[in-house]
């Protein structure tokens, strides 16, 4: 007969008894959720506050359990304080040294709350901090960005459709398309901060409290605009970070195809920008290689940013009303995604702002490819009047003609180029040369260096303010 405290031989085998030890290691969430210490107690300091000033505890107990928290803080940043699975979770670790250092006082905190409640305020402060964390490094890409811009609003360089060269454009316009992506980033975080800014502080375990609490002055002391106001979704809502993994995964793609486009770009065949030794490594075997880890690793953690989102939004579909305790599973992909995405951000703005522009390498690629042909189209339809689509036509005979006579379409000869429409002039050469190709894109939004210079400006008062 086997002994019902040793573990189960077919499935306890790293467990040294039986289900108490597996229910606790199930459970226990203090190895991930002790991240939030700093949190909890500021939650715990509020509320106890709010305790006293409504009368539900007394002053002196108030002050009490404030100097036993901070005690606390002091223990826990000190690397003091141990923390221990059987407590479960970062709250009851808190509670039970808080009742070894003030005795029976401590008690007297959890009056009016529950964890439902203390989770989703510590959670949620956590991830409006990281959300302005965020915000800060997205502003810094961007500076970075704009910065390359600047050197670079006249730098052509192929733009590509289907990976192909498709029209010159300029490298600051292309660094520009990068702010507009990141600048939605900075807007979405923004957003998102604004509607988490509610505390959930005060819904208890899920129905509200009969004690006379005052949830403006906790979400006020916490530093969120107002209380939530239904205690239902106070406790069981999680928005707050799907909408941050959202962000982030949303970030975290568009770093990896600008991460992509580096790694492209820093080939040999390429060769348009070499990246600094600094975020570069070497090979162990190939004294000639200079390998682009860090954007292929910006392009490789992209993939557990967008696990965690989608990892949370499982978690979450199933949820009914209220907090269930699945739920204590939306910290460890808050983490990571906001760890990594740091990461990611900080490394991608180092290698913006330390990458070499080989703008000679740029510019021979952009004139390659017959890279003009929309410009001689174009041309045709300004100067002879011709529909546009005839004009696509005429093109394409004097791309196949250069291909026939193996040279770029600005190398053809004003007879070759007559012998397939009469009416072109030599002013065509003009059109078909890459720097005056990417002068004449002065639409709004176009690559024209004037157009481009004219954005950089106006991005860079809107940063200051942001
Ligand atoms: N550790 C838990 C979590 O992270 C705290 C809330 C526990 N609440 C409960 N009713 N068991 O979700």
């Amino acid at each position: 007969m086997s002994d019902k405290k040793t573990s189960n031989q077919m499935w306890g085998g790293r467990f040294a008894s039986g289900p108490a030890a597996i229910m606790e290691a199930i459970n226990a969430s203090i190895s991930f959720d002790r991240k939030l210490y700093a949190q909890d107690i500021r939650g715990s300091i509020a509320h106890s506050q709010m305790l006293a000033q409504t009368g539900i505890i007394s002053a002196a107990d108030q002050e009490k359990i404030a100097h036993g928290l901070n005690t606390i803080l002091k223990e826990i940043e000190a690397g003091s304080f141990e923390f221990s699975t059987k407590l479960e979770d970062i709250h009851m670790n808190v509670e039970a040294r808080l009742a070894d250092l003030i005795g029976p006082t401590a008690g007297r905190l959890h009056t009016a709350r529950s964890r439902n409640d203390q989770v989703a305020v510590d959670l949620r402060l956590w991830v409006k901090d990281e959300c302005f964390r965020v915000a800060e490094a997205l502003k810094g890409l961007i500076m970075a960005l704009l910065a390359r811009a600047e050197e670079h609003a006249a730098t052509v360089m192929p733009g590509f459709t289907h990976m192909q060269a498709a029209q010159p454009v300029t490298f600051g316009h292309h660094c520009m398309a990068y702010v507009e992506m990141f600048s939605r980033d900075l807007s979405r975080v923004r957003d998102a901060i604004e509607r988490m800014d509610e505390s959930p502080l005060g819904a208890a375990a899920l129905a509200g409290t009969s004690f006379p609490i005052d949830r403006h002055q906790t979400a006020k002391a916490l530093g969120f605009r107002e209380p939530m106001r239904n205690s239902l979704d106070g406790v069981s809502d999680r928005d707050f970070a799907l909408e941050f993994l959202a962000m982030a995964a949303i970030c975290a793609t568009h770093l990896s195809r600008l991460a992509e486009e580096i790694i492209i770009w820093s080939t040999p065949q390429f060769g348009f920008i070499r990246l600094s030794d600094s975020f570069s490594t070497g090979s162990s075997i190939m004294p000639q290689k200079k390998n682009p880890d860090a954007a292929e690793l910006v392009r490789g953690k992209t993939g557990r940013v967008n696990g965690h989102l989608v990892g949370l939004l499982t978690v979450m579909k199933g949820m009914p009303l209220t907090y269930g305790k699945d739920m204590q599973e939306d910290k460890e992909s808050v983490f990571d995604a906001a760890e990594t995405l740091d990461l990611m951000l900080a490394a991608m703005t180092g290698m913006v702002s330390d990458m070499t522009v080989n703008a000679a390498a740029m510019k021979k690629a952009a004139g390659s490819g017959h890279a003009t042909a929309t410009d001689l189209a174009d041309w045709l339809v300004r100067t002879l009047g011709l529909p546009f689509r005839e004009a696509h036509h005429v093109t394409g005979r004097a791309v196949a003609l250069a291909e026939e006579k193996k040279v770029g379409l600005e190398k053809l000869s004003l007879d070759d180029l007559q012998s397939i429409n009469p009416g072109i002039t030599s002013d065509i050469f003009s059109v078909l040369a890459v720097q005056n190709s990417v002068k004449s894109r002065v639409s709004f939004g176009g690559t024209a260096p004037s157009e481009v210079r004219k954005q950089i400006r106006a991005w860079k008062k809107r940063i200051a303010k942001a």
